[in-house]
Parts: structure tokens; C-alpha cells; sequence
């Protein structure tokens, strides 16, 4: 098969690491390639932060579980599966990887989310290629909008969050979870 091909095929989310350190040239190699993703206008706006430290990724694990809670109670119809996941006191929604990727967009975006879900497919993609394991984490939302956090990793306060995977040696071989039927709606020939 295409090689590339291959690659969009075979990755899939990994939830478990080892404690094998990826090295700083990985991890920038990575972010090179997540910031080469078409961008909207070619502004080039996006900018990342990396976390390595496990107990910090743990306390934002702890504060961004928080907020999510918080967030869900405020709902209609809140989801109780979801608010007892996060409460479980065990449960680090980065996993305990090695390292986690923020990412961010400046205001000189003109379509942050896309651009930035680009670059995380770039990541997610390329890592795989190397043998490591990553997960996009839509549970970090929150921190976002946690002052210390964005402090703690020198974001300026016009930058929007968009984005955290995770990033790692995958510690076990997670199956591919196969997809439904392509839906095609509509072809015009
Ligand atoms: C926007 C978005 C948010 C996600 N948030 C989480 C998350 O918080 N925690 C998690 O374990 N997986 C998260 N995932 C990963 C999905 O669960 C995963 O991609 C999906 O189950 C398909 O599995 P696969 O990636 O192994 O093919 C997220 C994926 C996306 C695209």
C-alpha cells in the first residue's frame, strides 16, 4: 500500500506510554510538521507549548477535569458518564505521557480551529510514522481559560487554545478501530 497511506490507516489513539523520554529534536520535528499544515491565508499563525514535567501535566490534568465537570453540571442534560470518568481520582486524562502538545493560534488567525486541526492531524500523523503513540485530548479544554496554566507556558492572553495530544512510546499495541462505510452523499457528474 501507499505509504502514506499506510500511515492514515494503521494510527490509532494510544492511551498508554512508557516513561521513555522522546527527545526535544522529535518533539520539535513534530511541531515543524504540524506547522507546515495548509493554513488559512498562509498566516502562519499557530504556536505551540509542550509539557514534559509529569507532575505539572498532572496538575493540569486534575484542573482542566475541574472545569469539564463544572462545565457538564451547567448543562441541560448533563452527561453522568462523562462526570464519573473525571471524578475518578485516578484518572489523568493525559495518560501519564511523556509529553503533551498544546496548541494555539495568535489573533493574525483567520481560521484558528481549522488551521490548528490540521496541524494536530500533521502531528498525529507523523509521530505515528515514527513509532510513537499520540492522542488529541478534547478533555484539556478547559485550560484554555486556567490563568496559571496559560501563565505557567508564557501564552499571551490574545491567544486562543485550541488544541492538546498527547505524545509517547506506546507501551501496548492499541487496535485499529475500524471505521463505518464511507457516506457519500452526493456525486455530480
Ligand atoms: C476532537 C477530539 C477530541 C478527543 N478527545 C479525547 C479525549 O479527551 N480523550 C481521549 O481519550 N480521546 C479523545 N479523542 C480521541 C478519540 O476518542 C478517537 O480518535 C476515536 O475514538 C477513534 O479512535 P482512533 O483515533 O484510535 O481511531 C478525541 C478525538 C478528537 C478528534
Amino acid at each position: 500500500m501507499n505509504p502514506i497511506l499506510e500511515n492514515i490507516n494503521t494510527r490509532v489513539s494510544v492511551r498508554e506510554y512508557t516513561d521513555e523520554k522522546v527527545p526535544e529534536e522529535t518533539v520539535m520535528e513534530l511541531l515543524k510538521a504540524g506547522f507546515r499544515g495548509p493554513n488559512a491565508m498562509n498566516r502562519q499563525a499557530l504556536a505551540f507549548a509542550v509539557v514534559e514535567n509529569k507532575e505539572r501535566a498532572k496538575e493540569y490534568s486534575d484542573r482542566a477535569k475541574d472545569l469539564r465537570i463544572e462545565g457538564e453540571k451547567l448543562k441541560c442534560n448533563p452527561d453522568e458518564r462523562i462526570i464519573d470518568m473525571l471524578s475518578r481520582e485516578d484518572f489523568n486524562i493525559f495518560f501519564n505521557s511523556p509529553v503533551q502538545i498544546f496548541i494555539f493560534a495568535s489573533p493574525e488567525a483567520v481560521e484558528p480551529v481549522e488551521d490548528a486541526s490540521i496541524a494536530a492531524e500533521n502531528i498525529m500523523l507523523a509521530a505515528h510514522s515514527m513509532g510513537l503513540g499520540t492522542c488529541f485530548i478534547g478533555f484539556a479544554q478547559g485550560l484554555g481559560r486556567d490563568t496559571g496554566f496559560r501563565r505557567d507556558l508564557g501564552v499571551p492572553d490574545d491567544y486562543m487554545y485550541l488544541a492538546a495530544i498527547t505524545l509517547g512510546w506506546p507501551s501496548v499495541r492499541t487496535p485499529i478501530k475500524p471505521r463505518k462505510e464511507v457516506k457519500v452523499l452526493g456525486w455530480i457528474r
